[in-house]
């Protein structure tokens, strides 16, 4: 007899990752809820997303991080929940975890990570500090929990900082003139938000990945800010003129820029100029996703790249 799919709660499902999360939910045979603060939002574009999961089956439930009572009665209706809640709203997640709790029924919680691993970096920027805290908390307090859960340490989306080689303000890859951070030297992990997706729903019934941390680390993907521009010049047949920020010409800028847009340059500084996403090794507690799921065809950094070509 075939195995029944979990059904799964996607809490966030309107947001940047959220969205990939609820297609391949569905793409992968799942029972499907989102939790939305608004139905019927008057944002034209979130209106028609939500309609456009409601044509594919999905139900929507309308709830609040914040309010207790709507997410104990989503929660009564799945098995799994994933959150893909915006940074602002990281710490509210313990109120999911109340919830789960609650009900007594949620088989695995996927808590809103989906970038570096925040427990095993050293930081040195305050900024960072206060933002990866609040992601350590709620994995502290889900892993005191008797909830299975999944931390999905994803890499940096590809929609982020591959479409404009990590560069501010263009949404595609520049043609004249790219600013490099640091050397350029430090690896990234880049993943597009379709293949991080892919990895996270497969996880969820998956007793491997129950209390683990799931890596997303295709090794086509290890790249550095300095190849992936190199690759790009390789395809259009042309080098670009290069602006270097150094290290601490970064930390300054950083220091210098206003919250939140300093969280983003700060990022940044960890992924391409520390390398804090390929800086530890795995252990224990962790799986990778590739290994695990050597089924998914994932997109290399290089073919993302050709679409702009
Ligand atoms: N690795 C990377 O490169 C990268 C890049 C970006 C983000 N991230 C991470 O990905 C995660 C999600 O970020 P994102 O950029 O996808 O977020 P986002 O686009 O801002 O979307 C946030 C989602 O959370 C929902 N939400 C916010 N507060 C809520 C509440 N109180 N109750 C219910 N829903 C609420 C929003 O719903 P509404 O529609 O109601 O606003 C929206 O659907 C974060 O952990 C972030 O750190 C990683």
């Amino acid at each position: 007899m075939a195995e029944s799919k979990s059904k799964v709660l996607i809490i966030g499902g309107t947001g940047d990752i959220g969205k990939y999360l609820v297609r391949a939910s569905i793409k992968l045979g799942h029972p499907t809820f989102i939790l939305v603060r608004s139905p019927t939002p008057s944002d034209p574009a979130k209106a028609h997303l939500i309609k456009s999961f409601q044509d594919s089956g999905v139900t929507v439930l309308k709830g609040d991080v914040d309010d207790h009572e709507s997410l104990v009665a989503a929660l009564r209706q799945v098995d799994v929940v994933i959150s893909s809640v915006n940074g602002g709203a990281v710490p509210s997640q313990v109120k999911i975890l109340e919830a789960a709790k609650e009900t007594g029924t949620i088989k695995r919680f996927i808590p809103s990570e989906f970038g570096n691993e925040v427990d095993r970096l050293e930081i040195d920027l305050k900024i960072l500090e206060a933002v990866f805290q609040t992601k350590r908390n709620v994995r502290r307090e889900i892993e005191k929990s008797e909830i299975p859960y999944t931390f999905v340490i994803s890499g940096g989306f590809a929609g982020w900082y591959v479409s404009n080689l990590a560069n501010d303000n263009v949404s595609a890859p520049p043609r004249d003139k790219v600013t490099i951070w640091g050397d350029g030297t430090a690896k990234a992990i880049l993943n597009t938000e379709e293949d991080i997706a892919t990895y996270t729903i497969k996880s969820v019934d998956d007793p491997r990945a129950a209390n683990k941390f799931l890596h997303i680390r295709p090794k086509e993907n290890f790249l550095s800010q300095g190849e992936a521009v190199a690759l790009w010049e390789k395809k259009i047949g042309h080098t670009l003129e290069k602006t270097v920020v150094s290290k601490e010409e970064l930390k300054k800028i950083i220091e210098e820029t206003p919250f939140p847009a300093n969280i983003f340059l700060a990022i940044k500084y960890s992924i391409f100029v520390k390398g804090d996403q390929t800086s530890f090794q795995l252990g224990d507690k962790d799986v990778e996703a590739t290994e695990l799921y050597p089924d998914v065809q994932y997109t290399t950094t290089s073919t993302y790249l050709d679409q702009f070509v």
